[in-house]
């Protein structure tokens, strides 16, 4: 995960220009850090300034626990209806400022601005959503072994949480953070990626307009290596759910494995799309190119490879490459781009360098370059870029998180499922095949926790289950059903109206 530009030098050069200014957020309101460092939020696209905010320390953390902490016994105490009424009024709040919040994540993170909106939608969709897990909250009923005698479970919330994101979806994915933490009753510490805390503070200040009471929802801006490790691993917090790169995820869960706490972990993808020879091809690639270069390739669903039957491989490549050079690259916040910039000066070398590596290992047939020319040169602009690669290759088995398509030829579905599985990830995926049967042993073998059939592998829905298997996690679900259980733990009941000693397992005859 990057993070955004701090240094006195900067700061100093800077404040200058007058932006507004974020402390943290404690027990309902904006307050000063300890740490007088500050983070900039800057346009990708253009590089305009639009706030700077507390880099935030150990101490900020400290404080914002000791919040969450007095708020839990009344905020958990409170019927979950009512808590889900609180989130009904942020999603009516989050529509009624939809474009406004869209446009401010396209600025901030550099999506295209319908891309923009749709990640306040999903926020808007998740609450709906999750409101409605208020009013069911569902435990088991079940027989006991024993007469007179009754067996049930409750779910109770974990405690104080902590919730850290990504700037990628910098406000969708908070709300499926907070919103499925508050509903079960949780109050929480949340850090938002630094490139984008201008989208979570908003999203802040709509939940806390929407009703969310002082204490159950602090924030603290600042470096995974101070305020995320804090978060991991102080034992006040008693779950972490974290969303981002795979080493600083694998350093979030080893130091609260210490404590024995859990950790919803989502991490990394190579998610792949193969296209067979029965497949219908335009929508392949109208699919592939959403795939691909939507967000600029920054979505852990994105579509990394393209796993091509042969018999179709020259006209897939032919018109994929047609298509791809017809897409509009500029500011994101025009209604005409395609595609916006990477999200970071970070981003844009770590993109640039596998890009160099493919030009080593691979063949480029589309873009490779860092994109330049009016309306570009401020931002962090990379061309669409397609390689055509053997499997094996750096670029076709790590992830790049950048508008980078390895495309990877095969001889038949058996090979196309071999290769689609041979990656350390599992994530998304997706097959185009007019075959019901093969469709089918795609969904059976393909080792990844979301399948697309004749779809794009990005475009997840809140009410189901979201995750991978291999390292793209630890085997937890975020949205859907699952949504709650990172957040609750199972309280199991007896209940024993007989009057009498019943010896389980023994007064059985
Ligand atoms: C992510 O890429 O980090 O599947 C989340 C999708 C989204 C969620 C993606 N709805 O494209």
């Amino acid at each position: 995960m990057a993070v955004g530009s701090v240094s006195k030098a900067a700061e100093a050069a800077s404040r200058s220009e007058k932006v507004p200014e974020f402390g943290v957020f404690i027990n309902g309101r904006w307050v000063k850090s300890s740490s007088r460092d500050w983070i900039e939020t800057r346009a990708p696209a253009t590089g305009r300034l639009l706030a700077r905010f507390a880099n935030g320390n150990r101490e900020d953390v400290v404080k914002a626990v000791a919040a969450a902490e007095a708020a839990f016994p009344k905020w958990s105490a409170t019927p979950a209806p009512i808590r889900g009424e609180i989130l009904l009024r942020a999603a009516q709040i989050l529509r009624a400022r939809k474009a406004e919040l869209g446009h401010l994540v396209s600025e901030e993170m550099g999506k295209a601005l319908r891309e923009g909106s749709g990640d306040v939608q999903e926020a808007i969709d998740f609450f709906e959503y999750i409101a409605g897990e208020g009013r069911r909250m569902l435990g088991e009923t079940t027989p006991c072994e024993l007469p007179n005698k009754i067996a049930m479970t409750f779910r109770r919330p974990m405690g104080v949480v902590g919730c850290i994101t990504p700037w990628n979806f910098p406000v969708a994915i908070p709300s499926w953070k907070i919103g499925a933490a508050l509903i079960s009753g949780c109050t929480i510490v949340f850090k938002p990626a630094s490139i984008t805390p201008l989208c979570a503070a908003r999203l802040v200040e709509v939940l806390a307009e929407a009703g969310v009471p002082p204490g159950v929802l602090n924030m603290v801006t600042g470096p995974g290596s101070s305020v995320g490790s804090e978060i991991a691993s102080n034992p006040k917090i008693r779950a972490v759910s974290f969303t981002g790169g795979t080493s600083a995820g694998r350093d979030v869960y080893m130091r609260a494995a210490a404590l024995l706490k859990p950790v919803e972990l989502e991490l990394g993808g190579k998610n792949p799309q193969i296209v067979m020879d029965d497949a219908d091809i335009e929508l392949a690639i109208e699919g592939a190119l959403w795939g691909a270069f939507g967000t600029a390739g920054q979505r852990c669903t994105a579509t990394s490879r393209l796993i091509v039957h042969e018999k179709v491989y020259a006209t897939v490549m032919k018109r994929l490459i047609e298509r791809t050079k017809k897409l509009r690259l500029g500011d994101p916040t025009d209604p005409k781009v395609d595609v916006g910039p990477v999200s970071s000066d970070e981003q844009l070398k770590t993109v640039m360098g596998y890009i160099e590596v493919g030009k080593r290992e691979a063949s480029l047939v589309c873009g490779g370059s860092r994109a330049t020319g009016p309306g570009l040169d401020k931002g962090f602009f990379i061309e669409p870029t397609i390689f055509e690669t053997k499997h094996g290759t750096r670029i076709s088995k790590e992830e790049i998180f950048g508008p980078v398509l390895a495309v990877i030829k095969v001889n038949d579905f058996e090979e196309a499922v071999a290769v689609a599985n041979d990656v350390e990830y599992g994530l998304s995926s997706s097959i185009y095949t007019r075959d019901v049967n093969r469709a089918f042993r795609a969904i059976e073998q393909l080792d990844v926790g979301i399948t697309y059939i004749n779809a794009p592998t990005i475009g997840a829905e809140v009410h189901l289950p979201f995750g991978g298997t291999k390292n793209t996690g630890n085997g937890g679900r975020e949205a859907g059903t699952s949504a709650i259980d990172e957040f609750t733990e199972i309280k199991t009941v007896f209940v024993d109206y007989s009057g009498t000693l019943q010896r389980a397992q023994i007064d059985v005859d």
